[in-house]
Protein backbone atom coordinates (compact mmCIF):
# COMPACT_ATOMS: atom_id res chain seq x y z
CA UNK A 1 0.00 0.00 0.00
CA UNK A 2 0.96 3.49 -0.72
CA UNK A 3 2.49 5.17 2.47
CA UNK A 4 0.31 8.49 3.01
CA UNK A 5 2.20 11.45 2.18
CA UNK A 6 2.07 14.79 3.43
CA UNK A 7 2.42 17.85 1.53
CA UNK A 8 1.68 21.49 2.10
CA UNK A 9 0.14 24.15 0.06
CA UNK A 10 0.34 27.74 -0.04
CA UNK A 11 -3.34 28.92 0.78
CA UNK A 12 -2.50 32.44 -1.47
CA UNK A 13 -1.09 31.30 -4.69
CA UNK A 14 -1.76 27.13 -4.59
CA UNK A 15 1.90 26.06 -4.45
CA UNK A 16 2.90 22.81 -3.38
CA UNK A 17 5.45 22.45 -1.16
CA UNK A 18 7.34 19.44 -0.02
CA UNK A 19 7.83 20.15 3.49
CA UNK A 20 6.68 23.27 5.68
CA UNK A 21 8.27 26.88 5.40
CA UNK A 22 7.51 29.94 7.23
CA UNK A 23 7.70 31.95 3.22
CA UNK A 24 6.51 30.81 0.14
CA UNK A 25 8.48 29.99 -2.72
CA UNK A 26 5.68 30.83 -5.07
CA UNK A 27 4.17 34.06 -4.14
CA UNK A 28 6.54 35.20 -1.39
CA UNK A 29 3.82 35.74 0.72
CA UNK A 30 4.19 34.06 5.07
CA UNK A 31 2.09 32.00 7.06
CA UNK A 32 -0.20 30.21 4.05
CA UNK A 33 0.91 26.95 4.04
CA UNK A 34 -1.03 24.85 5.21
CA UNK A 35 -1.02 21.11 5.32
CA UNK A 36 -3.59 19.23 2.75
CA UNK A 37 -3.69 15.19 2.98
CA UNK A 38 -2.26 12.66 0.67
CA UNK A 39 -4.67 13.69 -2.27
CA UNK A 40 -3.34 16.54 -4.73
CA UNK A 41 -6.70 17.40 -5.37
CA UNK A 42 -8.50 17.18 -8.17
CA UNK A 43 -9.04 13.28 -9.87
CA UNK A 44 -7.64 11.46 -6.79
CA UNK A 45 -10.61 10.84 -4.48
CA UNK A 46 -12.32 7.90 -3.98
CA UNK A 47 -14.28 8.12 -7.44
CA UNK A 48 -11.28 8.30 -8.90
CA UNK A 49 -9.83 5.00 -9.52
CA UNK A 50 -13.22 3.58 -11.01
CA UNK A 51 -12.64 6.03 -14.03
CA UNK A 52 -12.34 4.70 -17.58
CA UNK A 53 -11.03 6.57 -20.29
CA UNK A 54 -13.11 8.00 -22.84
CA UNK A 55 -12.72 8.82 -26.35
CA UNK A 56 -13.54 11.96 -27.44
CA UNK A 57 -13.87 13.51 -30.43
CA UNK A 58 -12.15 16.35 -32.47
CA UNK A 59 -13.83 18.31 -35.03
CA UNK A 60 -12.08 20.69 -38.01
CA UNK A 61 -12.82 24.75 -36.76
CA UNK A 62 -13.72 24.69 -40.46
CA UNK A 63 -16.56 22.39 -39.79
CA UNK A 64 -17.89 25.11 -37.07
CA UNK A 65 -18.53 28.16 -39.15
CA UNK A 66 -21.23 30.31 -39.98
CA UNK A 67 -24.00 28.29 -37.27
CA UNK A 68 -21.94 29.80 -34.01
CA UNK A 69 -23.50 33.64 -33.13
CA UNK A 70 -22.31 35.29 -30.55
CA UNK A 71 -22.08 34.10 -26.83
CA UNK A 72 -25.56 33.16 -25.70
CA UNK A 73 -26.44 35.58 -22.77
CA UNK A 74 -29.23 35.85 -19.76
CA UNK A 75 -29.58 39.46 -19.54
CA UNK A 76 -30.50 40.81 -16.24
CA UNK A 77 -31.89 44.09 -17.00
CA UNK A 78 -29.40 45.72 -14.76
CA UNK A 79 -27.51 47.72 -16.33
CA UNK A 80 -24.92 48.39 -14.86
CA UNK A 81 -23.93 44.78 -14.36
CA UNK A 82 -24.93 43.76 -17.36
CA UNK A 83 -22.33 46.52 -19.26
CA UNK A 84 -19.56 44.72 -16.88
CA UNK A 85 -20.49 41.13 -17.87
CA UNK A 86 -20.30 42.45 -21.84
CA UNK A 87 -24.29 42.35 -22.07
CA UNK A 88 -25.20 39.28 -19.52
CA UNK A 89 -24.44 35.95 -17.94
CA UNK A 90 -22.72 33.61 -20.53
CA UNK A 91 -24.42 30.29 -20.84
CA UNK A 92 -22.28 27.79 -20.08
CA UNK A 93 -19.66 29.82 -18.48
CA UNK A 94 -18.47 30.53 -15.20
CA UNK A 95 -18.05 33.87 -13.28
CA UNK A 96 -16.45 34.66 -10.35
CA UNK A 97 -17.20 37.92 -8.20
CA UNK A 98 -14.71 38.91 -5.74
CA UNK A 99 -14.83 41.80 -2.67
CA UNK A 100 -14.37 42.21 1.03
CA UNK A 101 -16.66 40.52 3.37
CA UNK A 102 -19.44 43.09 3.62
CA UNK A 103 -19.10 44.82 0.77
CA UNK A 104 -22.65 43.92 -0.71
CA UNK A 105 -22.04 40.59 -3.25
CA UNK A 106 -24.57 38.52 -1.84
CA UNK A 107 -27.02 42.05 -1.94
CA UNK A 108 -25.93 42.44 -5.44
CA UNK A 109 -26.53 38.60 -6.34
CA UNK A 110 -29.57 38.67 -4.88
CA UNK A 111 -31.15 41.43 -7.25
CA UNK A 112 -29.55 39.94 -10.21
CA UNK A 113 -31.34 36.62 -9.35
CA UNK A 114 -34.25 38.11 -8.75
CA UNK A 115 -34.41 40.15 -11.80
CA UNK A 116 -33.86 37.37 -13.96
CA UNK A 117 -36.06 35.01 -12.20
CA UNK A 118 -38.81 38.02 -13.21
CA UNK A 119 -37.61 37.64 -16.62
CA UNK A 120 -38.80 33.64 -16.44
CA UNK A 121 -35.44 32.53 -15.86
CA UNK A 122 -34.71 29.57 -13.49
CA UNK A 123 -32.38 30.59 -10.60
CA UNK A 124 -31.18 28.52 -7.94
CA UNK A 125 -29.40 30.59 -5.22
CA UNK A 126 -27.00 28.38 -3.23
CA UNK A 127 -25.66 29.68 0.22
CA UNK A 128 -22.98 28.20 2.34
CA UNK A 129 -22.86 30.92 4.98
CA UNK A 130 -26.38 32.15 5.43
CA UNK A 131 -29.98 30.19 5.95
CA UNK A 132 -32.70 30.11 3.83
CA UNK A 133 -34.21 32.51 6.29
CA UNK A 134 -31.93 34.91 6.21
CA UNK A 135 -31.55 35.29 2.77
CA UNK A 136 -35.25 35.40 2.48
CA UNK A 137 -35.26 38.34 5.14
CA UNK A 138 -32.75 40.37 2.73
CA UNK A 139 -34.74 40.16 0.01
CA UNK A 140 -37.62 41.13 1.49
CA UNK A 141 -35.70 44.18 2.85
CA UNK A 142 -34.27 44.44 -1.04
CA UNK A 143 -38.31 43.70 -2.18
CA UNK A 144 -37.62 40.88 -4.43
CA UNK A 145 -39.14 38.59 -1.83
CA UNK A 146 -42.30 37.21 -4.19
CA UNK A 147 -39.62 36.47 -6.80
CA UNK A 148 -39.19 32.75 -7.92
CA UNK A 149 -35.46 32.19 -7.05
CA UNK A 150 -34.76 28.81 -5.59
CA UNK A 151 -32.73 29.52 -2.41
CA UNK A 152 -30.72 26.31 -0.76
CA UNK A 153 -28.09 26.36 1.78
CA UNK A 154 -25.41 23.18 0.84
CA UNK A 155 -21.87 23.30 1.16
CA UNK A 156 -21.13 19.79 -0.45
CA UNK A 157 -20.83 19.69 -4.15
CA UNK A 158 -22.57 16.20 -4.99
CA UNK A 159 -25.39 17.27 -2.61
CA UNK A 160 -25.47 20.52 -4.45
CA UNK A 161 -25.35 19.08 -7.92
CA UNK A 162 -27.96 16.54 -6.97
CA UNK A 163 -30.17 19.52 -5.73
CA UNK A 164 -29.85 21.26 -8.75
CA UNK A 165 -30.59 18.32 -11.20
CA UNK A 166 -34.01 18.19 -9.45
CA UNK A 167 -36.33 19.73 -12.02
CA UNK A 168 -36.18 22.06 -15.04
CA UNK A 169 -32.41 22.85 -15.82
CA UNK A 170 -31.35 26.22 -14.22
CA UNK A 171 -30.26 28.76 -16.57
CA UNK A 172 -28.01 30.03 -13.31
CA UNK A 173 -26.54 29.24 -10.81
CA UNK A 174 -25.19 30.98 -8.04
CA UNK A 175 -22.25 29.89 -5.46
CA UNK A 176 -22.03 32.03 -2.37
CA UNK A 177 -19.21 31.24 -1.85
CA UNK A 178 -16.50 28.88 -3.29
CA UNK A 179 -14.94 29.03 0.32
CA UNK A 180 -17.60 27.73 1.96
CA UNK A 181 -17.89 24.78 -0.94
CA UNK A 182 -16.42 21.16 -0.65
CA UNK A 183 -16.55 17.80 -2.60
CA UNK A 184 -15.69 14.37 -1.87
CA UNK A 185 -13.47 14.37 -4.67
CA UNK A 186 -11.24 15.95 -2.37
CA UNK A 187 -9.75 15.22 1.43
CA UNK A 188 -8.62 18.44 2.43
CA UNK A 189 -11.17 20.57 4.75
CA UNK A 190 -13.39 23.31 2.93
CA UNK A 191 -12.06 26.65 2.58
CA UNK A 192 -8.50 25.35 1.45
CA UNK A 193 -7.16 25.58 -2.12
CA UNK A 194 -7.23 22.21 -2.91
CA UNK A 195 -11.04 22.11 -2.07
CA UNK A 196 -11.67 25.35 -3.13
CA UNK A 197 -9.53 24.41 -6.32
CA UNK A 198 -11.85 21.12 -6.54
CA UNK A 199 -15.30 22.34 -5.90
CA UNK A 200 -15.04 25.40 -8.61
CA UNK A 201 -13.81 22.52 -11.26
CA UNK A 202 -16.74 20.48 -9.97
CA UNK A 203 -18.59 23.43 -10.72
CA UNK A 204 -17.19 24.40 -14.07
CA UNK A 205 -17.30 20.96 -15.16
CA UNK A 206 -21.44 21.41 -14.80
CA UNK A 207 -21.74 24.62 -16.19
CA UNK A 208 -20.17 23.76 -19.34
CA UNK A 209 -21.90 20.32 -19.32
CA UNK A 210 -24.93 21.60 -19.02
CA UNK A 211 -25.47 25.34 -20.73
CA UNK A 212 -26.13 26.47 -17.02
CA UNK A 213 -24.02 30.44 -16.23
CA UNK A 214 -22.58 29.56 -13.08
CA UNK A 215 -21.61 32.64 -10.64
CA UNK A 216 -18.77 31.79 -7.78
CA UNK A 217 -18.53 34.46 -5.18
CA UNK A 218 -15.33 34.70 -3.93
CA UNK A 219 -14.32 36.56 0.11
CA UNK A 220 -10.81 38.92 -0.92
CA UNK A 221 -8.46 38.85 2.32
CA UNK A 222 -7.42 42.44 3.42
CA UNK A 223 -4.24 42.42 1.65
CA UNK A 224 -6.75 43.08 -1.94
CA UNK A 225 -6.50 39.14 -3.25
CA UNK A 226 -9.05 36.49 -3.92
CA UNK A 227 -7.94 34.17 -0.61
CA UNK A 228 -7.92 30.60 -2.00
CA UNK A 229 -10.18 31.54 -4.81
CA UNK A 230 -6.89 33.56 -6.45
CA UNK A 231 -6.47 29.90 -7.44
CA UNK A 232 -9.74 29.85 -9.01
CA UNK A 233 -9.11 32.94 -11.25
CA UNK A 234 -7.72 31.29 -14.27
CA UNK A 235 -10.33 28.55 -14.37
CA UNK A 236 -13.19 30.73 -14.78
CA UNK A 237 -13.99 32.35 -17.70
CA UNK A 238 -14.70 36.09 -15.98
CA UNK A 239 -13.38 37.48 -12.80
CA UNK A 240 -15.37 40.66 -11.10
CA UNK A 241 -14.38 42.58 -8.64
CA UNK A 242 -16.75 44.30 -6.06
CA UNK A 243 -15.04 47.15 -4.41
CA UNK A 244 -15.88 50.17 -2.25
CA UNK A 245 -14.30 52.90 0.16
CA UNK A 246 -15.22 52.65 3.88
CA UNK A 247 -17.44 55.83 4.50
CA UNK A 248 -19.04 55.95 0.85
CA UNK A 249 -21.83 54.58 -0.28
CA UNK A 250 -21.23 53.85 -3.56
CA UNK A 251 -19.45 50.37 -4.86
CA UNK A 252 -17.54 49.73 -8.00
CA UNK A 253 -17.78 46.70 -9.81
CA UNK A 254 -14.61 46.01 -12.07
CA UNK A 255 -14.03 43.31 -14.53
CA UNK A 256 -10.36 41.60 -14.43
CA UNK A 257 -10.85 39.34 -16.70
CA UNK A 258 -13.57 38.32 -19.47
CA UNK A 259 -13.18 35.73 -21.79
CA UNK A 260 -16.50 37.01 -23.42
CA UNK A 261 -16.45 40.66 -23.49
CA UNK A 262 -14.24 43.81 -22.24
CA UNK A 263 -12.28 43.69 -19.44
CA UNK A 264 -12.36 48.04 -18.59
CA UNK A 265 -15.69 48.29 -17.91
CA UNK A 266 -17.27 49.55 -14.53
CA UNK A 267 -20.98 49.70 -13.13
CA UNK A 268 -21.50 51.78 -10.54
CA UNK A 269 -23.92 51.37 -7.74
CA UNK A 270 -25.27 53.20 -4.27
CA UNK A 271 -25.73 51.11 -1.32
CA UNK A 272 -29.17 52.54 0.19
CA UNK A 273 -31.31 50.84 2.63
CA UNK A 274 -33.32 48.91 -0.06
CA UNK A 275 -30.22 47.46 -2.15
CA UNK A 276 -27.91 48.69 -4.81
CA UNK A 277 -29.11 51.15 -7.18
CA UNK A 278 -27.77 51.87 -10.02
CA UNK A 279 -25.50 54.99 -10.45
CA UNK A 280 -25.88 55.45 -14.36
CA UNK A 281 -23.76 59.19 -14.26
CA UNK A 282 -21.29 58.15 -11.78
CA UNK A 283 -19.41 62.16 -12.80
CA UNK A 284 -22.02 63.08 -10.76
CA UNK A 285 -21.22 61.26 -7.95
CA UNK A 286 -17.78 62.15 -8.10
CA UNK A 287 -18.03 65.92 -8.59
CA UNK A 288 -20.76 66.11 -5.95
CA UNK A 289 -18.89 66.68 -3.18
CA UNK A 290 -16.77 69.46 -4.62
CA UNK A 291 -16.65 73.06 -3.16
CA UNK A 292 -15.46 76.24 -5.08
CA UNK A 293 -12.23 75.91 -6.76
CA UNK A 294 -9.67 75.89 -4.02
CA UNK A 295 -5.98 75.50 -4.77
CA UNK A 296 -4.76 71.72 -5.38
CA UNK A 297 -8.15 70.67 -7.23
CA UNK A 298 -8.04 69.93 -10.75
CA UNK A 299 -10.71 67.78 -12.54
CA UNK A 300 -9.62 65.09 -14.68
CA UNK A 301 -11.60 63.93 -17.04
CA UNK A 302 -11.24 59.97 -17.32
CA UNK A 303 -12.43 56.88 -19.16
CA UNK A 304 -13.63 53.70 -17.79
CA UNK A 305 -13.79 51.19 -20.64
CA UNK A 306 -16.06 53.14 -22.98
CA UNK A 307 -17.82 55.78 -20.14
CA UNK A 308 -16.51 59.02 -19.51
CA UNK A 309 -15.75 59.54 -15.71
CA UNK A 310 -15.05 63.19 -14.12
CA UNK A 311 -13.25 62.84 -10.97
CA UNK A 312 -11.86 65.38 -8.71
CA UNK A 313 -7.93 65.37 -7.99
CA UNK A 314 -6.45 66.83 -4.88
CA UNK A 315 -3.25 67.87 -4.54
CA UNK A 316 -1.55 69.11 -1.39
CA UNK A 317 2.18 70.41 -1.37
CA UNK A 318 3.27 71.52 2.03
CA UNK A 319 6.86 72.42 3.64
CA UNK A 320 7.92 69.38 5.24
CA UNK A 321 10.12 69.09 8.29
CA UNK A 322 11.53 65.89 7.28
CA UNK A 323 15.11 65.27 5.50
CA UNK A 324 13.48 63.01 3.14
CA UNK A 325 9.81 64.38 2.50
CA UNK A 326 6.68 62.51 2.45
CA UNK A 327 4.83 61.38 -0.41
CA UNK A 328 1.19 59.61 0.03
CA UNK A 329 -1.28 59.03 -2.89
CA UNK A 330 -5.11 57.30 -2.53
CA UNK A 331 -6.55 56.31 -5.49
CA UNK A 332 -3.44 56.55 -8.03
CA UNK A 333 0.17 54.86 -8.39
CA UNK A 334 2.67 56.18 -6.22
CA UNK A 335 5.60 55.32 -9.16
CA UNK A 336 3.36 57.17 -11.59
CA UNK A 337 3.59 59.87 -8.97
CA UNK A 338 6.98 60.32 -8.66
CA UNK A 339 7.56 60.47 -12.56
CA UNK A 340 5.10 63.27 -12.28
CA UNK A 341 7.34 64.90 -9.94
CA UNK A 342 10.82 64.47 -11.33
CA UNK A 343 9.00 65.81 -15.10
CA UNK A 344 8.17 68.88 -13.12
CA UNK A 345 11.22 69.23 -11.45
CA UNK A 346 13.32 68.35 -14.30
CA UNK A 347 11.67 70.18 -17.20
CA UNK A 348 9.92 73.03 -15.84
CA UNK A 349 11.83 73.75 -12.84
CA UNK A 350 9.25 73.08 -9.94
CA UNK A 351 11.02 71.77 -7.00
CA UNK A 352 9.11 69.76 -4.52
CA UNK A 353 12.34 68.57 -2.80
CA UNK A 354 12.10 70.17 0.34
CA UNK A 355 8.09 69.58 0.21
CA UNK A 356 5.53 66.90 1.31
CA UNK A 357 3.45 65.81 -1.22
CA UNK A 358 -0.05 64.29 -0.95
CA UNK A 359 -2.54 62.94 -4.02
CA UNK A 360 -5.84 61.60 -3.47
CA UNK A 361 -8.58 61.05 -5.70
CA UNK A 362 -11.97 62.07 -4.50
CA UNK A 363 -14.83 59.91 -3.49
CA UNK A 364 -12.02 57.01 -2.57
CA UNK A 365 -11.88 56.32 -6.77
CA UNK A 366 -9.00 54.67 -8.13
CA UNK A 367 -7.62 55.61 -11.48
CA UNK A 368 -5.51 53.78 -13.73
CA UNK A 369 -5.44 55.23 -16.81
CA UNK A 370 -1.75 57.65 -17.68
CA UNK A 371 -4.01 60.08 -18.97
CA UNK A 372 -4.66 61.84 -15.72
CA UNK A 373 -0.82 63.25 -15.40
CA UNK A 374 -1.99 66.46 -16.76
CA UNK A 375 -4.21 66.66 -13.88
CA UNK A 376 -2.22 65.53 -11.78
CA UNK A 377 0.65 68.30 -12.84
CA UNK A 378 -1.90 70.89 -12.88
CA UNK A 379 -3.15 69.68 -9.14
CA UNK A 380 0.32 69.60 -8.07
CA UNK A 381 1.37 73.49 -9.56
CA UNK A 382 -1.93 74.91 -7.89
CA UNK A 383 -1.60 73.65 -4.53
CA UNK A 384 2.69 74.79 -4.72
CA UNK A 385 1.83 78.23 -6.01
CA UNK A 386 -1.22 78.47 -4.05
CA UNK A 387 -3.31 79.05 -6.91
CA UNK A 388 -7.02 77.68 -7.71
CA UNK A 389 -7.22 76.28 -11.19
CA UNK A 390 -10.18 77.58 -12.79
CA UNK A 391 -13.60 75.51 -11.89
CA UNK A 392 -14.80 75.58 -15.19
CA UNK A 393 -11.96 73.43 -16.73
CA UNK A 394 -10.97 69.82 -16.91
CA UNK A 395 -7.43 68.31 -17.79
CA UNK A 396 -6.49 65.11 -19.30
CA UNK A 397 -3.16 64.33 -21.37
CA UNK A 398 -0.55 61.88 -20.83
CA UNK A 399 3.36 63.65 -19.76
CA UNK A 400 6.26 61.71 -21.38
CA UNK A 401 9.97 61.79 -19.18
CA UNK A 402 11.05 64.40 -22.01
CA UNK A 403 8.05 66.82 -20.49
CA UNK A 404 6.07 66.41 -23.48
CA UNK A 405 2.09 66.52 -23.60
CA UNK A 406 1.21 63.25 -25.58
CA UNK A 407 -2.22 62.60 -27.02
CA UNK A 408 -4.88 59.98 -25.46
CA UNK A 409 -7.67 57.75 -26.61
CA UNK A 410 -11.37 59.04 -26.53
CA UNK A 411 -10.86 62.62 -26.48
CA UNK A 412 -14.77 63.76 -28.18
CA UNK A 413 -16.20 61.33 -25.14
CA UNK A 414 -14.50 63.02 -21.94
CA UNK A 415 -15.05 66.60 -24.00
CA UNK A 416 -18.80 65.63 -24.40
CA UNK A 417 -18.92 64.37 -21.02
CA UNK A 418 -17.05 67.70 -19.69
CA UNK A 419 -19.66 70.06 -21.57
CA UNK A 420 -22.89 68.20 -20.26
CA UNK A 421 -21.45 68.56 -16.45
CA UNK A 422 -21.03 72.43 -17.05
CA UNK A 423 -17.58 72.62 -17.80
CA UNK A 424 -16.60 75.28 -20.63
CA UNK A 425 -12.86 74.79 -20.77
CA UNK A 426 -9.98 71.80 -21.56
CA UNK A 427 -6.58 71.77 -21.17
CA UNK A 428 -5.77 69.15 -23.66
CA UNK A 429 -2.55 67.09 -25.55
CA UNK A 430 -2.17 68.74 -29.02
CA UNK A 431 -3.05 65.83 -30.79
CA UNK A 432 -6.31 65.46 -29.65
CA UNK A 433 -7.99 67.57 -32.57
CA UNK A 434 -11.28 65.33 -32.73
CA UNK A 435 -13.18 66.83 -30.13
CA UNK A 436 -15.55 69.45 -31.26
CA UNK A 437 -18.20 71.63 -29.78
CA UNK A 438 -17.59 74.98 -27.76
CA UNK A 439 -15.35 73.26 -25.17
CA UNK A 440 -12.94 71.94 -28.25
CA UNK A 441 -12.62 75.54 -29.30
CA UNK A 442 -12.22 77.27 -25.73
CA UNK A 443 -9.21 74.45 -25.23
CA UNK A 444 -5.56 74.61 -24.66
CA UNK A 445 -3.08 72.36 -26.10
CA UNK A 446 0.15 72.35 -24.51
CA UNK A 447 3.10 70.69 -26.33
CA UNK A 448 5.55 71.18 -23.16
CA UNK A 449 4.42 70.83 -19.55
CA UNK A 450 6.29 73.72 -18.91
CA UNK A 451 3.50 75.25 -20.90
CA UNK A 452 0.90 74.27 -18.49
CA UNK A 453 3.17 75.09 -15.30
CA UNK A 454 3.72 78.61 -16.75
CA UNK A 455 -0.27 79.17 -17.37
CA UNK A 456 -1.11 78.40 -14.30
CA UNK A 457 1.70 80.87 -12.33
CA UNK A 458 1.48 83.18 -14.65
P1 LIG B 1 -23.79 41.64 1.77
O1 LIG B 1 -24.42 41.59 0.45
O2 LIG B 1 -24.25 40.65 2.80
O3 LIG B 1 -22.19 41.57 1.65
P2 LIG B 1 -21.23 40.38 1.20
O4 LIG B 1 -22.08 39.30 0.64
O5 LIG B 1 -20.31 40.99 0.19
O6 LIG B 1 -20.47 39.95 2.40
O7 LIG B 1 -24.01 43.13 2.28
C1 LIG B 1 -23.77 43.43 3.57
C2 LIG B 1 -23.77 44.90 3.85
O8 LIG B 1 -24.67 45.65 3.06
C3 LIG B 1 -24.21 45.08 5.26
O9 LIG B 1 -23.24 45.87 5.91
C4 LIG B 1 -25.53 45.76 5.19
C5 LIG B 1 -25.52 46.42 3.86
N1 LIG B 1 -26.85 46.50 3.27
C6 LIG B 1 -27.45 47.73 3.08
O10 LIG B 1 -26.90 48.77 3.44
N2 LIG B 1 -28.70 47.79 2.48
C7 LIG B 1 -29.34 46.67 2.07
O11 LIG B 1 -30.47 46.78 1.54
C8 LIG B 1 -28.71 45.40 2.27
C9 LIG B 1 -29.39 44.14 1.86
C10 LIG B 1 -27.47 45.36 2.86
MG1 LIG C 1 -22.42 37.40 1.48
Amino acid sequence: MARARVQFICQNCGTVHARWAGKCDGCGAWNTLVEEGTSSGIGSGPQAASRKARKGRAVALTTLSGDIEDAPRITTGIGELDRVTGGGFVRGSALLVGGDPGIGKSTLLTQAAAALAERGHRIVYVSGEEAVAQIRLRAQRLHVAQQPVELAAETNVEDILATIEDGKRPDLVILDSIQTLWTDMADSAPGTVTQVRASAQAMIRYAKSTGAAVVLVGHVTKEGQIAGPRVVEHMVDGVLYFEGEGGHHYRILRTVKNRFGPTDEIGVFEMGDKGLREVSNPSELFLGERSAAAPGAAVFAGMEGTRPVLVEIQALVAPSPLGTPRRAVVGWDSARLSMVLAVLEAHCGVRFATHDVYLNVAGGYRISEPAADLAVAAALVSSLTGLALPADCVYFGEISLSGAVRPVAHAASRLKEAEKLGFAQAVMPPGNEDGSGAIAARSARPEALAELVARIAG
